[in-house]
C-alpha cells in the first residue's frame, strides 16, 4: 500500500505541509513530491529552500479548482494525495469564515472527487478541534469515538471536510484515511500563531500577549511528530480510519508563556492580558492509544522543554524567515484587540 510514486502534498508551502515534505524527502527514498499550494498569506517559499529538488516540484495553484487539481494530477502522474491546504488560524475564521467554507470544505470536496476519477489513495490531515472541548477540570481525554462538537468556523469547516471524506469511502470505496491531531508547534509556523508570536514578540522587543484568563490547555506535539505519524497513517494505515495524533503534552496558556519568557532571559510576568476570542475553547487532550497500538507510532520529540529551546532557536536565527509578516501580523491582532 505504501509504494507511491508520486504524491501530491496540497498546502505544502506552510507549515506543516513544508515540515512534512523536508521529513519525507529527507528520511524516504521514495517518492517523488508535487507541493500543490494556492500560496496565501500563511505560506512561505523559503521553508523548502535546500531540499532536494530532483525530487520535488512546486505548483502554484487552488484546491477549489477542478481545472487545475485535474491538470496536476494528469500532468505528474500522481498516485496519492495528503491534504494539509486549509485556513488555519481561528482568530482570522472569527474575523471571516468565507475563505474556510471554500477551502476547507469545497476545496476537499473537490480533491476527493478528484482521487476518485483517478482511484488515488487519499490522506485527510485534520485536527481535534473537531471534537470541541473539554473542561478544565474533566480528566477525560478525546477518542476516535468522541462526538463531532466543533465550536468555531474554523473547527466546523474542518469537521464538514471530515464528514465528506468518511461518506467518501463509505459511499464509494475511496481509499482514505484521516489524523487528526492536536497543536503543533515548531520551526516554520506562522507568526499568527500562538508560541511563535510569542517568541517573535520577545525578540522584537514587544510585550507577549495572552488571551483570555490565560487558563486555557492545549496538548502540544512537536510538528517533525505529526509528519512521522502521518506517514505511518499514509503508508500503513488502515483504510476508512481516523488516527488522532498526541504526544501527551497538555500545557496551560500561561504556563507555555512562562517557559518563553524564562527561557529567553525575560521576566516571567511581563506580557499583556488581552481579550479572549468568543467561544474560546478551553482544553484539547487527545488519548492516541491508537496509532499507539495499531501502527506502533511513538513521538521522537516528547521533552517539551528541548522542542521549545529549538524552536525558539529556530525563530532567533531565521528572522529573514518571518520578519516580512510580522508587522502586518501585529498591526491586524491591534485592530482587532488582541
Ligand atoms: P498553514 O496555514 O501554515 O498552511 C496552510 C497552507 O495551505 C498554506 O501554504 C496555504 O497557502 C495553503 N492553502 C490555503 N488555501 C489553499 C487553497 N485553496 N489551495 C491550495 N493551497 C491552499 O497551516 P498548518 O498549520 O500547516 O496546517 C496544515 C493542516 O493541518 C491544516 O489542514 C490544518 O487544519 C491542520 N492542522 C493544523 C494544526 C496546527 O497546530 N497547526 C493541528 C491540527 C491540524
Ligand atoms: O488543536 C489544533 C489546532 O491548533 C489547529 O487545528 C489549528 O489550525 C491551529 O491554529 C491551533 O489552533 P489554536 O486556536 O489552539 O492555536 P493558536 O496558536 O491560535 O492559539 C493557542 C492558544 O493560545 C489559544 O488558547 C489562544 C491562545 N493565544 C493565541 C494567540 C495567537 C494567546 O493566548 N495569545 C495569542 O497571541
Amino acid at each position: 500500500q505504501g509504494d507511491f510514486a508520486c504524491l501530491l502534498v496540497t498546502g505544502g508551502a506552510g507549515f506543516i505541509g513544508s515540515n512534512f515534505v523536508r521529513f519525507v524527502l529527507r528520511e524516504h527514498r521514495l517518492p517523488h513530491i508535487v507541493v500543490f499550494d494556492k500560496f496565501t498569506y500563511a505560506a512561505n517559499l523559503k521553508s523548502l529552500s535546500g531540499v532536494d529538488l530532483e525530487r520535488l516540484d512546486i505548483v502554484e495553484g487552488d484546491i477549489c479548482d477542478v481545472a487545475q487539481v485535474e491538470q496536476v494530477i494528469t500532468d505528474y502522474g500522481v498516485d496519492a494525495i495528503v491534504n494539509f491546504a486549509a485556513e488555519s488560524h481561528n482568530d482570522n475564521a472569527i474575523c471571516d469564515p468565507a475563505p474556510f467554507i471554500s477551502t476547507n470544505v469545497v476545496g476537499t470536496y473537490v480533491l476527493l472527487e478528484a482521487a476518485r476519477r483517478h482511484n488515488l489513495r487519499f490522506h485527510q490531515v485534520s485536527t481535534d478541534e473537531v471534537y470541541g472541548d473539554l473542561a478544565l477540570d474533566d480528566s477525560s481525554r478525546f477518542t476516535e469515538r468522541s462526538p463531532y462538537r466543533p465550536s468555531g468556523p474554523y473547527a466546523a469547516s474542518k469537521a464538514a471536510a471530515d464528514h465528506l471524506v468518511r461518506a467518501w469511502h463509505r459511499t464509494y470505496g475511496s481509499r482514505v484515511t484521516i489524523s487528526n491531531s492536536s497543536n503543533n508547534y515548531g520551526p516554520r509556523q506562522h507568526v499568527e500563531k500562538f508560541i511563535p508570536r510569542q517568541i517573535t514578540n520577545i525578540l522584537c522587543g514587544v510585550r507577549p500577549k495572552l488571551y483570555g484568563d490565560g487558563r486555557a490547555v492545549r496538548d502540544w506535539i512537536a510538528v517533525e511528530d505529526n509528519c512521522t505519524a502521518i506517514w505511518e497513517v499514509l503508508t500503513r494505515g488502515e483504510i476508512g480510519r481516523t488516527y488522532l495524533i498526541g504526544a501527551d503534552g497538555e500545557r496551560s496558556n500561561i504556563q507555555v508563556l512562562r517557559m518563553i519568557l524564562e527561557r529567553m532571559g525575560r521576566p516571567v510576568d511581563e506580557f499583556d492580558w488581552v481579550r479572549d476570542r468568543p467561544g474560546a475553547d478551553r482544553r484539547y487532550a487527545l488519548n492516541a492509544s491508537g496509532i499507539r497500538d495499531q501502527l506502533g507510532w511513538r513521538p521522537r520529540c516528547a521533552d517539551f522543554a528541548v522542542g521549545l529551546d529549538e524552536t525558539i532557536a529556530w525563530y532567533r536565527d531565521h528572522a529573514d524567515w518571518w520578519m516580512p509578516s510580522k508587522a502586518e501580523t501585529e498591526d491586524k491582532y491591534q485592530r482587532e484587540g488582541h
